[in-house]
């Protein structure tokens, strides 16, 4: 969601910038734009509508600049034209902006200091860059009127400026959205995400909320809302940029899918100790002995492996689990038990909503882990333990490999704060590694299943029950999300008490069958669908499976989810190969939400 890039100092900058944004282009984005600087300050500015590929085609790239912002918009204030497109730009053109986040005052600043201005936007950034040069023109230096506006805005920002008057100096700022500086030998980055810039340096320093960076191409300053400066070192950011690539692979999702069994493998090493056993941070684990109840709190998908997460935890630890989604959390708290302890799954660890909720567990004062895949991510450091997921950049927007790598660490974390059981849950999960290449093996299978229904389909159902009820509402999300076919998941018991009205002549009904108790249950639920015209589909695991089932390795039965979602995965994805989508870049859809 919104992608920034800039970049000073010596090198091709609109190069450097337009490649950096087409590796944000994960986040989600519907328009794009670049404004270049040279040293003589020469200002040029373009911004398309659609695809970077388009603002590519637009940029005159024999221009000489030595400062640069670029910027991925992903619509909130106003829809996506070229007018509403980042770069913004005040009137006189002396200040040049871009923006990720929501301003949320914004239209009682236009009110109080820009009425006489002629504003060219609908959005919330364009009174950002109007009122710092507002302020410039009553007298204040650029700094001081940059640290004027960055104390009057509410709501959240990653901003990058440049001021015409000095083209040796890149201004940044943040406040809940992410941003990084990248540090080069002769030049400095600001950056969405390390991961654009990987290629360029892997040294980078963390931004905090409310500090102001003066950035040069062989300096970074950082000052603190109080005015006072901020020595930080920089870190290196641990990402190979092969990892960024997609080969031979026609799509990241096809990619990242296949990856499932070695991410797994690779949790199995990491979590493992000499000894074989797993081992978890001592701290942590008495923090949670200490707890009545844990609390996850996630979004999207990852709000889906924290209700499997929750079972597991149950099942193994004995510890009761509640499991909210961060957007209904962070404002309509639930009761707390005495001694809560927090989990936080997030792929990105930048999910604004989770973010928020995570401000008020702080607030509260409250113990917290984050379980997510990026290292030094905001909710990372904002909270007191970390796991990491291990699972490598995931840049489709549909989430595979985050998914089983959460239901992984889970289901170690389970495993270490369980007292006894008969098991070894790194056996259990090699078995599951290797189920799961089986499962991609497969897929040619669930082609037939696409040419049978579901290529054609606008509405399609997901059923289960207890866990594999827990993996359709992510298989379906899995399918809405990239195919556009509207499906929904049921407990199969609930069919009878609404749903069943909706099926029709071919409606697709697809089922998970992976528990012994309730498999028969959910065979009749079938035959009550079929009975009325719906096309069904069963998924199983190998001693439930029937004649024409896809079939599943057997694997423990709490770890059904990381193997059956591998199959509802490479559904989603084939039937939308099927339909002709990007399976990549669904749209109107994000990555990383980094506004609430
Ligand atoms: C967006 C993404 C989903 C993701 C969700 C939560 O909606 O498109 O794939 O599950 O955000 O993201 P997080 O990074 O917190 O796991």
């Amino acid at each position: 969601m919104c992608g920034i890039v800039g970049f000073i100092g010596e090198g091709n900058v609109p190069r450097v910038i337009l490649d950096g944004l087409a590796k944000l282009e994960y986040r989600g984005y519907d328009s794009a734009g670049l404004y270049l600087l040279s040293q003589q300050g020469q200002g040029y500015l373009f911004k398309e509508k659609g695809r970077i590929a388009d603002l590519e085609k637009a940029v005159n790239h024999t221009l000489d600049s030595g400062i640069g912002i670029g910027h991925t918009r992903w619509a909130t204030h106003g829809s996506a034209t070229r007018e509403n497109a980042h770069p913004h730009q005040s009137n006189s053109g002396r200040y040049t902006l871009v923006h990720n986040g929501v301003i949320e005052n914004y239209l009682d600043l236009k009110t109080t200091y820009l009425s006489q201005v002629d504003l060219k936007s609908e959005t919330d950034t364009e009174i950002i860059v109007a009122l710092i040069a507002h302020f410039s023109e009553q007298g204040l230096s650029t700094k001081e009127a940059f640290k004027k506006v960055l104390d009057l805005i509410e709501g959240s920002y990653a901003i990058g400026l440049i001021d015409q008057e000095d083209p040796e100096l890149l201004y940044a700022a943040k406040k809940k959205s992410p941003l990084l500086v990248g540090v080069g030998e002769g030049f400095n980055v600001i950056v969405s995400d390390a991961m654009a810039t990987i290629e360029l340096t892997s040294k980078y320093i963390e931004i905090h909320d409310g500090e102001l960076l003066m950035i040069r191409s062989d300096q970074v300053t950082i000052e603190d809302s109080t005015g006072k400066t901020v020595q930080r070192s920089a870190y290196i950011a641990d990402l190979d940029a092969s990892d960024l690539d997609k080969g031979t692979y026609p799509h990241y999702m096809l990619k990242e899918m296949d990856e499932q069994a070695a991410v797994v493998r690779k949790n199995i090493l990491s979590y493992q100790s000499q000894a074989g056993e797993f081992e978890i941070e001592a701290e942590l684990l008495a923090k949670i002995h200490q707890a009545d109840r844990l609390y996850i709190l996630a979004c999207g998908t990852s709000y889906h492996a924290g209700l499997v997460g929750k079972v597991i935890i149950e099942e193994l630890a004995k510890i009761p689990v509640e499991v909210h989604l961060s957007s209904e959390f962070a404002y309509h708290q639930p009761l707390l038990s005495q001694h809560p302890f927090f989990i936080f799954i997030s792929q990105s660890g930048e999910t604004a909503d989770s973010r928020q909720a995570l401000v008020k567990v702080n607030e509260l004062n409250l113990p917290s882990l984050t379980i997510t895949n990026v290292k030094g991510s905001t909710l990372s450091r904002e909270s007191d333990f970390t796991l990491l997921l291990n699972a490598g950049p995931e840049i489709a927007v549909a989430s595979t490999k985050a998914y089983t790598a959460q239901l992984t660490v889970l289901a170690i974390l389970a495993d270490v704060l369980a007292e006894n059981h008969d098991f070894s849950m790194a056996h259990e999960l090699s078995m599951v590694s290797q189920a799961i290449e089986r499962v991609f093996a497969q897929k040619e299978e669930l082609n037939s299943w696409v040419q049978m229904g579901l290529n054609e389909v606008s509405h399609a159902f997901y059923v289960g029950r207890y866990l594999d009820y827990l993996v359709a509402m992510e298989a379906a999300l899995k399918l809405k999300e990239i195919s556009y076919i509207h499906t929904e998941a049921f407990a199969s018991g609930e069919l009878k008490h609404g749903t069943i009205a909706l099926i029709e002549e071919g409606t697709p009904v697809i089922a998970l069958i992976t528990d012994e108790v309730t498999a028969l249950n959910t065979r009749s639920n079938l035959e009550e669908v079929k009975a009325r015209g719906a096309k069904t589909f069963v998924i199983a695991s190998d001693s439930l499976a029937k004649e024409g089932d896809f079939t599943l390795p057997q694997v423990h039965p709490l770890l059904t989810p990381i193997v059956s979602v591998v199959a509802c995965q490479l559904l989603a994805y084939l039937a939308t190969v099927a339909r002709g989508l990007d399976v990549d870049k669904p749209r109107n859809l994000a990555k990383s939400v980094t506004v609430e």
